[in-house]
């Protein structure tokens, strides 16, 4: 199958230009000036002319099908995979757990089980490790092997993931001796518990406690021990879901150190607030995630951070709980599943508020979203690019074009949308996953099933 894309503006994290591209079988065979003339016969043709031409996006943290607070994520990995595609996301990197007492791979067994026959876009998986003790620590590195080289721990909700200090240090020695990263969720869970029980106790147990009882110290406090941690151990770490300038600038401090720390942050933290908390009707619910939605005071902070690198990677952390499973949490907010939709708009959401509004450039938009992932987790450059060889993992993307979010619309399995209504210029048109049109003209033309595991190489700097 021989497909030539005509006219588009080709842009990656470091060029910017017009031309033309053809894609023989998966991947990108020849770009230059004109091809029309030089390449003979193709199957299919496409008109990029006035679009951008967009390595396919890659979000390295999404949950399909996960168990979590007595509910289960509403997006399998077909849906999941599906709304992802509509939204110009190529690649996602799913999150296995290992429960406590469990061997990690047959933990990563149940989530191969989870995702074959159903994704139609390509998948990896980090490993979130909860039971480390010594004599799995040799686990780590045949995991590693496999090609999942990224393992999350959690500093938060004890009893269920939380793993203490010791274990963090042995893990963050284990893997990063054998090239593999620690994607920490960074958050004080002991400090955090006592709050937690302190506000049901005195009866505060609407969804804004949520929030109020997870201060931006608590995330900041995570993240400066995460990155001592790891200094101590001689590795790098990656923490997940940065949410507010209190933990941006443990970020920026250990990089300015020279220090290899690295952290993503989400749309939701970019463009919601915690003024939402305080929607009725339990509308709160909506935005229970962790961490929570803070002050818009940390809005612009975070985009400087996106700016000058100390954030490198934007993802979206998608975890969608229909209003049925959230009701669980009517009378305690700590009883609300923890998470929320969000991997078929991060494209959109980021061009608008991004490129759109003049905060971030073009190569700066197709970096974030696409090629620091690529980097940071062993998929560069099958991913995260085009150039000659590799994947042909495309996005055709209309940046005049304009949206609206709606959960009418949206391709995700779940009852709200968390930005119901919003405007976004910058739409994703066509899709091309290892050379296959996946979304054209609105309709998804992927088989359950034809997206394939990617195994990924090691950490190698960034
Ligand atoms: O609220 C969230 N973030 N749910 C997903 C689990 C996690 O901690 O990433
Ligand atoms: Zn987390
Ligand atoms: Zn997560």
């Amino acid at each position: 199958m021989r497909t030539l894309i005509t006219g588009g503006r080709i842009v990656t994290a470091v060029d910017d230009y017009t031309a033309d591209l053809l894609i023989d079988g998966e991947t990108v065979a020849l770009i230059g000036g004109d091809l029309s003339s030089m390449v003979g016969e193709v199957d299919r043709r496409i008109d990029a002319s006035n679009k951008l031409v967009l390595p396919g996006g890659i979000d390295p943290h999404t949950h399909f099908d996960l168990p979590f607070g007595g509910a289960s994520s509403s997006d399998d990995f077909e849906t999941g995979a599906r709304a992802a595609a509509f939204g110009g996301t190529t690649s996602v990197i799913d999150f296995a757990v290992q429960y406590k007492g469990q061997a990690l791979n047959e933990a990563l067994d149940a989530w191969f089980a989870k995702a074959e026959g159903k994704a139609g876009i390509d998948y990896g998986f980090h490993l979130i490790v909860t039971d480390l003790p010594d004599e799995r620590l040799p686990e780590l590195g045949a995991m590693i092997d496999q090609g999942v080289s990224s393992f999350k721990l959690f500093m938060a909700y004890p009893g269920v993931f939380l793993v203490d200090d010791g274990t963090i240090f042995k893990a963050m020695s284990a893997a990063g001796d054998r090239g593999g990263l620690i994607c920490m969720h960074a958050e004080n869970g002991v400090v955090i518990d006592v709050l937690v029980k302190r506000a049901l106790a005195e009866g505060r147990t609407a969804p804004k406690y949520h929030a109020l009882t997870r201060p931006t110290r608590a995330e900041a406090e995570g993240v400066h021990r995460a990155i001592a941690i790891a200094e101590m151990a001689g590795s790098p770490v990656y923490i997940v879901h940065l949410s507010c300038y209190d933990a941006l600038r443990e970020v920026q401090a250990a990089r300015d150190l020279g220090l290899p720390a690295y952290a993503e942050t989400c749309p939701q933290y970019l463009f919601l607030d915690d003024s939402l908390y305080e929607g009725e009707n339990f509308d709160g619910a909506k935005y229970v995630m962790t961490p929570p939605l803070r002050d818009k005071a940390n809005q612009e902070m975070l985009w400087r951070g996106l700016r000058m690198n100390d954030l490198q990677v934007i993802s979206t952390d998608h975890c969608p709980f229909c209003m049925k499973e959230k009701e669980l949490g009517r009378d305690d907010f700590s009883k609300i599943p923890n998470g929320g939709p969000g991997v078929e708009h991060r494209m959109s959401l980021v061009y608008d508020g991004g490129v759109a509004a003049g905060r971030i450039s073009l190569n700066r938009f197709v970096e974030l979203t696409s090629t620091s992932a690529a980097k940071i987790f062993g998929l560069f450059p099958k991913k995260g690019t085009i150039a000659v060889g590799s994947d042909a993992d495309i996005v055709i993307f209309d940046p005049h074009r304009e949206a609206t979010i709606s959960a009418a619309t949206h391709h995700m399995r779940v009852d709200y949308s968390a930005y119901e209504g919003r405007r976004v210029r910058g739409v994703v048109e066509t899709v091309l996953s290892r050379g296959r049109v996946v979304v054209e003209n609105g309709e998804y033309h992927a088989p359950a099933g034809s997206g394939r595991f990617i195994k990924r190489g090691i950490f190698a700097g960034k």
